[in-house]
């Protein structure tokens, strides 16, 4: 009998994206507002209840775990959780414990990810220009990214740098971001940017579809698809005279949903089926009323409820898909 988790389109989800935060210490325009709330402390889950949770999923058939953000790095005691979920990797119960951060912190926590279990980490970068940089983050230090993801390689993570693809913003730090990863042996992804959340710029003048974003790097490389993938929506590429691989990653103008294996728990205990729809369940409650029982009654009935695909829009004038902001669901 086939014990995983399927959705009612028959998808087996088999990827939990956990946000152990909402705070970042950035605050890159497409993700956040200027000024953002962030939620009170009573409102979120703690790291023991995260991690009985997660225990739960892994039981159910989860078996990759992303622990992303906000900037997962900043939640103090943060390694205490990287320890107790990368139990379950040791153990085999789990294929994967992956970290996406923002990679000011890494320098720090570089050691520790290893030894709790993590094999590899995704960066988010969208320049390598220092002004750009400081520009798209709100005045982010772009020595600090740089210092974290030296240690990052230097303690044996594999590191996949993620880059928001933004017309008129970054255009010009694509291949300046590739010839940086072939120097260290990262990866690349390219994102388009998708509307979660209002945010001050225009998305509509900002959205580079991928295409458009790679013709510079195609005037000198071949690109040739790859089967492999990782757990999420990215394509990948070989590139021809170099060793990185890249990823393309195409909301709206390749939708992926129809493979899409993931669901995603909030910090404040919720679960969203889709990234870009509003509708959750409330884990938190449940869990806090009925124990583990509450988690398999509500885990039932968020894959029956999960949408079959994202319906993003950038068009000029359209609403965003969701309120929330990317910073609370953690991409
Ligand atoms: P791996 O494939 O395991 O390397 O990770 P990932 O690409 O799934 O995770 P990461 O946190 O690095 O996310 C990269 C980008 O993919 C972010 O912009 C995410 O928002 C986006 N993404 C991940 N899953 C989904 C999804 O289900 N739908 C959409 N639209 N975007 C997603
Ligand atoms: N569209 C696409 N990607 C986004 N990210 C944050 N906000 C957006 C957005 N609006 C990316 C970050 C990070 C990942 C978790 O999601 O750059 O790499
Ligand atoms: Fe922070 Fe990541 Fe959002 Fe940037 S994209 S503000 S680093 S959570």
């Amino acid at each position: 009998p086939d014990k995983g988790l399927r959705d009612s389109f028959g998808r087996r989800i088999d990827y939990l994206r956990i946000s152990v935060t909402d705070r970042c210490d950035l605050r890159c325009r497409y993700c956040m507002d200027e000024v953002m709330q962030f939620l009170p402390k009573r409102e979120i889950l703690t790291l023991e209840e995260i991690a009985v949770i997660a225990d739960r999923f892994i039981a159910r058939g989860i078996r990759r775990i992303r622990l992303s953000g906000g900037e997962p790095l900043v939640r103090r005691d943060f390694a205490d959780l990287a320890r107790a979920l990368g139990r379950h990797v040791k153990s085999g119960a789990l294929d994967e414990l992956t970290l996406t951060t923002n990679g000011t912190q890494l320098a720090r926590h570089a050691e520790m990810l290893v030894d709790a279990g993590v094999r590899r980490i995704n960066v988010s970068l969208d320049a390598l220009d220092p002004a750009i940089f400081a520009h798209i983050t709100r005045g982010g230090d772009l020595a600090k990214v740089l210092e974290g993801l030296s240690a990052a390689r230097d303690a044996g993570l594999k590191v996949k740098l993620n880059t928001v693809a933004l017309r008129g913003v970054n255009e010009d730090q694509i291949l300046p971001l590739l010839d940086y990863c072939e120097s260290l042996g990262f990866d690349l992804t390219l994102i388009e940017t998708m509307p979660l959340g209002d945010i001050a710029d225009a998305r509509s003048d900002q959205y580079l579809p991928l295409i458009e974003a790679i013709a510079p790097i195609r005037e000198t490389h071949d690109l040739i698809p790859l089967d492999e993938r990782t757990g999420g929506p990215a394509r990948y590429f070989a590139l021809s005279g170099s060793n990185v691989r890249l990823g393309l990653i195409t909301p709206l103008s390749n939708n992926f949903c129809a493979d899409c294996n993931r669901m995603r728990l909030t910090c404040q205990g919720r679960i969203y089926m889709c990234l870009g729809h509003e509708d959750h369940v409330d884990l938190k409650a449940a869990f806090r009323e009925q124990g583990v029982a509450g988690i398999d009654a509500l885990l039932d009935r968020a894959l029956a409820a999960k949408p079959i695909a994202h319906d993003f829009s950038v068009a000029k004038g359209a609403a965003p898909s969701t309120r929330r902001h990317m910073s609370v669901t953690g991409g």
